[in-house]
């Protein structure tokens, strides 16, 4: 018999999907998604992790930097994703996902109730100031061409599912408001700390 998508989600307890996550380099996409993961385990939720950063070292390791390549890399990605979808993952996708056109592509590639946007928001300069890989102190000596955010654009999402602000917000924070997220959406259960015959007593 053909194992499906809902045999895995009735013998996993939660739904399945994609948080697509993106926001500039530096925002805080794959710390946050690092801290999800954490979480989602604790809740017993089967979840995974396809990180931009590493994805080009190995799936999409012939890409640069060009639009059409991020949008290359974009579909290999949700492509990725649809799989781990189907075997009933929550998938989380931290890329850059600058432009607009990418993150329709990855959408388009699911089912709407299958898709979160999740916008990562932190200012350039903080991302700067922060700059963890030293790739910003780099670019603006014009030594990596077609920077998000430095010599290539950024385009801020115009309606994405749900904004962290890691700016303001502790990553622990904003972790807590996607899990909030995926629990009002249905994907998955709330946490629940005492059973009703406990509350009850
Ligand atoms: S995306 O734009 O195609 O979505 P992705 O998330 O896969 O980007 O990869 C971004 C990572 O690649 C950055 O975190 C950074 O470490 C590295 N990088 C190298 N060159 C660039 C560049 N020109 N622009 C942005 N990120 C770059």
């Amino acid at each position: 018999m053909t194992i499906t998508r809902t045999d895995w989600e009735k013998r996993n307890g939660h739904r399945a999907g994609v948080v697509w996550f993106t926001g500039l380099s530096g925002s805080g996409k794959t710390t946050l998604a690092v801290e999800l993961e954490e979480m989602l385990f604790e809740r017993n939720v089967r979840c995974r992790i396809l990180d931009g950063d590493r994805l080009r070292s190995g799936l999409n390791q012939d890409l640069g930097f060009s639009e059409q390549d991020r949008l290359e890399n974009i579909r290999r990605t949700s492509e990725a994703a649809s799989l781990f979808v189907e075997a009933g993952f929550v998938v989380l996708a931290p890329l850059i996902s600058p432009y607009e056109a990418g993150r329709q592509l990855a959408r388009q590639r699911f089912e709407s109730e299958d898709f979160i946007e999740l916008y990562v928001r932190c200012s350039l300069f903080e991302c700067e100031r922060r700059d963890p890989k030293g790739m910003y102190q780099l670019a603006r000596a014009g030594r990596i061409p077609e920077f998000t955010g430095i010599s290539a654009p950024y385009e801020v999402p115009a309606n994405p599912e749900l904004t962290v602000d890691t700016e303001r917000y502790q990553v622990r924070q904003c972790a807590h408001s996607v899990i909030e997220y995926l629990e009002t959406e249905n994907w998955i259960e709330p946490m629940r700390t005492h059973t009703e015959a406990e509350v009850k007593r």
